[in-house]
């Protein structure tokens, strides 16, 4: 090679190098982020060597062997649907319509003459994670005021959700850490100052993280409140079936609000209710005066979907399809959620019991009051460290336990050593 050749590609190697240094350090200031406060329990787990340890950190639903249970009405959908032959094309930007009608009708109930009118603007999004990241980038724009008021505590991924949306996030008291239940006075008092206009975030029921709900005539009060003060009411129903193990009665907040006349945001999740977590599956809705305002709405929601994913994945909504338009699917499903929901409402009362039988003077109450996947035990930052680091229980900081996570054969160990770490 010539002096000029050798030259030649040594300033190109320099200049290849320069850009990378470059590249480099155009993210040198992006700095390490934190873990996810319950992935990271999980992580810790996994390294726990101990047989007996237990994760109450995942809110996801498992057997009594500890097990990720698929339902048997999913694997008959999917058969059916395998027998189909459907093909593998984009979905609409708005999802499968049969899934989105069906969806809503399972919320608000085939009597709702929002139902029977198509008063209704919905679309098919990629979970509730992904519904009330719509319904959020929504109201960014159209809603009139941009503040959205979230209880204290509520599900983590709420705040950045509606943050990221460009929305305001304002606090509202809910839960009473004295008695493990409901701060209502608290409640009403803080939504009382809220500007007319405002949107307010409701579980509508299983509250996560607290498994603490307003009671029907609680309910009632607050939809009573909620007109008087011109709030907006933005349901989050993560947990349709899975509270009380029958979907009517779950979705009793959202249709008590609706029979008052109120127009309602609505995210749906069939994460919980169908073992459907990987698949991705959720509704956003808003109901409307009328038809013509549900198709603009539609209309505008689309934009919204086709700038972030274009449109949803095809698979799950299928399943929950057929499931919910198959009178004989439909009905089992409805024994099997209620099985999961009976199984952790009896694990509830097993832990309370052993609790008392270890000796605990403490009060349990809420273990049995509280509903849905989460028991908000009421346990310090310095308990839960006990809990971890003596007992290889894991659990998030903040005290809370999956339910789903108690079997009939952990439930005397758990228990055991919750007495241990409360009564020292
Ligand atoms: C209150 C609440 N909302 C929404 C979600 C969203 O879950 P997913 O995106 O899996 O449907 C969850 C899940 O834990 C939840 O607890």
């Amino acid at each position: 090679m010539s002096m000029s050749k050798c030259h030649q590609l040594s300033l190109f190697v320099c200049k290849q190098q320069k850009n990378l240094r470059m590249m480099s350090t155009l993210w040198g200031s992006v700095q390490q982020g934190p873990p996810d406060a319950i992935l990271g329990v999980t992580e810790a787990f996994k390294r726990d060597k101990n047989p007996q340890k237990i994760n109450l950190g995942a809110g996801a639903y498992r057997d009594d062997n500890g097990k990720p249970y698929v339902l048997p009405s999913v694997i008959q959908a999917e058969n059916l649907l395998a027998k189909k032959n459907l093909d593998k094309e984009y979905a609409p930007i708005s999802g499968i319509a049969d899934f989105c009608n069906e969806a809503i009708q399972l919320a608000l109930s085939s009597e709702s003459p929002i139902i029977k009118n198509k008063y209704y603007a919905s679309v098919q999004s990629i979970s509730g994670t992904g519904a009330l990241r719509v319904g959020a980038e929504f109201l960014t724009r159209y809603a009139p005021l941009k503040t959205i008021w979230v209880p204290i505590p509520t599900w983590g991924n709420h705040n950045q959700i509606f943050k990221f949306s460009g929305l305001e996030v304002k606090t509202y008291r809910y839960y009473d850490p004295k008695t493990c239940g409901l701060d209502f006075a608290g409640m009403v008092e803080d939504l009382s100052s809220a500007p007319s206009g405002s949107v307010v975030l409701l579980h509508a029921c299983a509250h996560n993280p607290t498994g603490v709900d307003p009671k029907p005539e609680q309910w009632k009060e607050l939809s009573a409140l909620f007109k008087s003060k011109g709030l907006f009411p933005f349901f989050d129903m993560a947990y349709q079936g899975f509270a009380s193990g029958n979907v009517d009665q779950d979705a009793c907040a959202v249709r008590s609000f609706l029979s008052d006349g109120h127009q309602i945001a609505l995210a749906q999740s069939f994460s919980k209710n169908m073992g459907l977590y990987g698949e991705r599956v959720g509704l956003f809705s808003l109901t409307t005066l009328d038809k013509d305002e549900a198709d603009r709405i539609v209309s505008q929601l689309k934009i919204i979907v086709r700038g972030m994913y274009s449109n949803p994945p095809i698979h799950g909504a299928r399943i929950v399809s057929e499931i919910l338009s198959n009178p004989q699917l439909m009905d089992q499903w409805l024994v099997e959620v209620k099985g999961m929901a009976d199984r952790i409402i009896s694990v509830r009362y097993q832990l309370k019991e052993l609790l008392d039988k270890e000796g605990s003077t403490k009060n349990w109450e809420h273990i049995t009051d509280q509903i849905g996947m989460f028991c908000y035990t009421g346990l310090s930052k310095d308990q839960v460290k006990k809990l971890i680091d003596q007992h290889s229980v894991y659990l998030t900081n903040d005290g809370r336990i999956s339910m789903a996570g108690v079997t009939s054969k952990n439930v005397g160990y758990l228990a055991s050593a919750m007495h241990k770490v409360t009564s020292t």
